[in-house]
Parts: structure tokens; C-alpha cells; sequence
């Protein structure tokens, strides 16, 4: 690696393994919530996330590289944790307590990698990049607050109970 290009596409690949662990996890992950709002919400996080990876297969393209995952140890060691704490819960209030913290650390990470691959397809005059991977930045945002609306909305005080 030694251009702004070059960390670009690094981190490209990255993301894009990332994408595609989230949607492999997200299902078991779904299948301990009880919570029904919660429940939605990762659900439409899920469909969400399948057509980022989509988002990303077309910002690849833009760039004329295929597109390709690089393993990324972050999401793994996240995603790891998410599946600890679910197995260690012991009742519902903690689990869905857990699970949200989990999934908001995981979109605090994707949030972090977008806003840094934009700056970069933009100052690498990569405009299409830069719009559709603003446009992922927004999603990612946008999942994170729905979780914190959850979570002080219904499940936090659950936990009180
Ligand atoms: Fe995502
Ligand atoms: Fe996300």
C-alpha cells in the first residue's frame, strides 16, 4: 500500500467483508430477539445490509475492480462478542440489553469505515463512490438511532422490571 488509492481500495475490501459477515450473523442474532420492535428493526437491518453489499459490488465497479472481502479481524472480534453475550444471557432483559449494545458497537464501526472511505472517494475524485458510499453512511447512521430510540424506549426500561 502506499497511494490514497491504494488504502482506498484496502479498505474497500474490508468493508465489503464486513457487509457480508453482518449478514451472516444477523440471523441467528434475530432468532434470540423477542422483542418485537427490535425484532423489525434488525430485520429491516438485514435487508438493509444485503443491498449495501449491492451498493458496494457497484462502487467496485465504478473504480473498474471487481469486487472482493479482505478478512477483517474488527468485525470479526465484534460479531464474536454479539454471539458471547448471547450465548452468556441468562434472561431476556439482559440478552435484548446486550444485543443492542452489540449491534450499536457494530454500527459505530460502520460508521467510522464510511466516513473515512467517502473523504477518500472524494478526494480521489471517485464522485459515484462518494455519493453511494454517503449514501450507506446514511443508512448506518439511521440504524444506530432507531437502536438508541429502542433502547430508551422499550428495552432499557424493561430492564427495570
Ligand atoms: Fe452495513
Ligand atoms: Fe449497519
Amino acid at each position: 500500500m502506499k497511494t490514497l488509492h491504494d488504502a482506498f481500495e484496502h479498505t474497500l475490501h474490508d468493508v465489503y467483508y464486513a457487509e457480508n459477515a453482518i449478514a451472516k450473523a444477523l440471523p441467528k442474532v434475530i432468532g434470540e430477539v423477542e422483542n418485537p420492535g427490535l425484532r423489525t428493526a434488525l430485520q429491516d437491518h438485514l435487508k438493509e445490509t444485503k443491498g449495501q453489499i449491492k451498493v458496494l459490488d457497484a462502487v467496485f465497479k465504478s473504480i473498474k475492480k471487481s469486487p472482493k472481502g479482505e478478512k477483517c479481524d474488527a468485525i470479526e472480534g465484534l460479531i464474536k462478542e454479539c454471539e458471547g453475550v448471547m450465548k452468556d444471557a441468562k434472561g431476556p432483559v439482559a440478552k435484548h440489553a446486550m444485543i443492542v449494545g452489540c449491534c450499536q458497537a457494530i454500527e459505530h464501526y460502520e460508521i467510522a469505515r464510511y466516513g473515512t472511505l467517502r473523504e477518500w472517494a472524494k478526494a480521489l475524485d471517485y464522485t459515484q463512490a462518494h455519493e453511494m458510499l454517503s449514501g450507506i453512511l446514511d443508512q448506518e447512521k439511521a440504524a444506530n438511532h432507531k437502536l438508541t430510540h429502542l433502547a430508551v424506549t422499550t428495552v432499557n426500561s424493561g430492564a427495570k422490571a
